[in-house]
């Protein structure tokens, strides 16, 4: 009875191990983000300076996500070290463009959990991991939407292109 009682690990040892490294992943991904409000912070770009404040707590979210399913399913969840964060951009296109690149990044990583998950049986994880994949189709198409938005106000003063970009 005891052994039935006590709580077993359910997620395949292999996919805990790649889950670890989605919490990093989406950890760095809030740090960046954080990195690119501050950027536009100093810069007096308001709504782009709230939309990345906000995306820096979505990521961290994502991140405690997956942190409490390992948890939750008798894992061990990683805290990861975060560095190599970039804080310097050319301007504030090339910030959106790093989002982009990190989001597809994000979903190729989502993907390979998730391809694992199949393989393994690990069915727990890979209903988990359905919500990801359908939040990072969004995410992609959100900052392609953002880059249209720059490639219709080319040469706009860069105040006038922020307060055309949503805030959130
Ligand atoms: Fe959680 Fe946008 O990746």
């Amino acid at each position: 009875m005891e052994t039935i009682i006590r709580k077993q690990m359910i997620i395949h040892p292999e996919v805990m191990d790649l889950l670890n490294n989605q919490i990093a992943l989406e950890m760095h991904a809030s740090a960046s983000y954080l990195a690119m409000a501050s950027w536009c912070d100093q810069r007096e770009l308001v709504n782009s300076k709230a939309f990345f404040y906000k995306q820096a707590e979505e990521e961290r979210e994502h991140a405690m996500k997956i942190f409490e399913f390992v948890n939750d399913n008798g894992g061990a969840a990683i805290s990861p070290e975060v560095h190599s964060i970039n804080n310097d951009f050319d301007d504030l296109r090339s910030v959106y463009e790093t989002s982009l690149e990190q989001e597809i990044n994000v979903t190729q990583s989502i993907f390979k959990v998730f391809k694992k998950a199949r393989k393994e049986d690990d069915f727990v994880t890979e209903i988990f991991l359905q919500w990801f994949v359908t939040e990072q189709a969004e995410e992609e198409d959100k900052f392609r939407s953002l880059i249209d938005i720059f490639d219709l106000m080319e040469g706009m003063p860069l105040k006038m292109i922020d307060e055309r970009l949503p805030k959130e």
